[in-house]
C-alpha cells in the first residue's frame, strides 16, 4: 500500500480566497465582517487578526471591535444589537471561547441569523439539521470542500466523526449525512473508539486531544482530516503544532490525510470569507 495522498488544504484555500476577491471586485459595494473579540486570549488575538488582514486582502471592509475581559452581558449585546442595525456590516462574528460571565449561546442567538457568518446561531444549526438553506460552520464547511476535492462523490460512505461540539462535530456530522454518508458520531463515551474508527471510509477528527488517533485506528485507503490544532513541547525547548491525528503513523496507512497545519485550518477563514460574501449578496437582494 502506497502512502496517503496530503490534502493541500493551504492551496485549496488560496484558490477559493481568489475566487472571491475577484467576485468582490465586480460588486456594486463592500461587504463588511465586524469581529468581535472580548479579552486578551493569546490564540484568539492571533486568528482574528489573521481574519481582518485576509477580509481586507479580499476586498471586504474589516471591523474589529475588541473589549475587555471584565465586559458585561449586556454591553456585548447592545454591541451584537448595533451591529445587527448596521446596513455596513453584513457579517458578524464574535470570537469565542468569551469570558465565564457571559452567556455565548445568549451572545450567539442575538445575531441576526442573517448576519451570522459562523453559523453558530440556533436557527442556522437548525437549518442545517433540517436541510434547509443556511450559513453553515466554517470548519466545517472547509471539511466538507476538502473531501469532496479529494474523493469527489461521498454518497453511501462511512464516516465516523470524533468529537461532539457544536463547532465542528455535530455540524460535521450534519453536512456529511446530506452528501449521503453513512454517518457514526463517536466521542469520549464512545466504547472500542478505535474499533469504531477502524470502520471509517471517511475519518473526522475533532477532539483537540494531540494525535490520540493511532496509525492503526484507520481503515487502509480512508480520508482522514484533522481538524485538531494541539501545541506541544518540541526538543529544541521551543513548541509545535500537531493534529489529533498521529501524522506519520496514519499516512502510511490511510488514502488521503490533511496535514497540521495547513490542511483544514486554512480553510476556516476562506469559509468564513465566502459566508460573508453570500451573507452580503443576499443582503443586496433586499
Ligand atoms: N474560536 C475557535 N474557532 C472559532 C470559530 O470558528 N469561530 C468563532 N467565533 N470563534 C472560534
Amino acid at each position: 500500500m502506497s502512502e496517503a495522498r496530503i490534502i493541500d488544504g493551504k492551496a485549496y484555500a488560496a484558490a477559493i480566497i481568489g475566487e472571491i476577491a475577484a467576485e468582490v471586485a465586480g460588486l456594486k459595494f463592500q461587504p463588511g465582517l465586524a469581529v468581535v473579540l472580548v479579552g486578551h486570549d493569546p490564540a484568539s488575538q492571533v486568528y482574528v487578526r489573521n481574519k481582518a488582514k485576509q477580509t481586507v486582502a479580499v476586498g471586504m471592509k474589516s471591523v474589529e471591535h475588541r473589549l475587555g475581559a471584565e465586559v458585561l452581558q449586556d454591553e456585548l449585546l447592545a454591541l451584537v444589537a448595533a451591529l445587527n442595525a448596521d446596513a455596513g456590516i453584513h457579517g458578524i462574528l464574535v470570537q469565542l471561547p468569551l469570558p465565564a460571565q457571559i452567556d455565548s449561546a445568549a451572545v450567539l442567538d442575538a445575531i441576526d441569523p442573517a448576519k451570522d457568518v459562523d453559523g453558530f446561531h440556533v436557527v442556522n444549526a437548525g437549518r442545517l439539521a433540517a436541510g434547509l438553506p443556511g450559513l453553515v460552520p466554517c470548519t466545517p464547511l472547509g471539511c466538507l470542500l476538502l473531501l469532496k476535492a479529494a474523493l469527489g462523490d461521498l454518497s453511501g460512505l462511512e464516516a465516523v466523526v470524533v468529537g461532539r461540539s457544536n463547532i465542528v462535530g455535530k455540524p460535521v456530522a450534519q453536512l456529511l449525512l446530506r452528501e449521503n454518508c453513512t454517518v457514526t458520531m463517536a466521542h469520549s463515551r464512545t466504547r472500542n473508539l478505535p474499533e469504531v474508527c477502524r470502520r471509517a471510509d471517511i475519518l473526522v477528527a475533532a477532539v483537540g486531544k494531540a494525535e490520540m488517533i493511532r496509525g492503526n485506528w484507520i481503515k487502509p485507503g480512508a480520508a482522514v482530516i484533522d481538524v485538531g490544532i494541539n501545541r506541544v513541547p518540541a526538543e529544541n525547548g521551543k513548541t509545535r503544532l500537531v493534529g489529533d491525528v498521529a501524522f506519520e503513523e496514519a499516512k502510511a496507512v490511510a488514502g488521503w490525510i490533511t496535514p497540521v497545519p495547513g490542511g483544514v485550518g486554512p480553510m476556516t477563514i476562506a469559509c468564513l470569507l465566502r459566508n460573508t460574501l453570500e451573507a452580503a449578496k443576499k443582503a443586496a437582494l433586499f
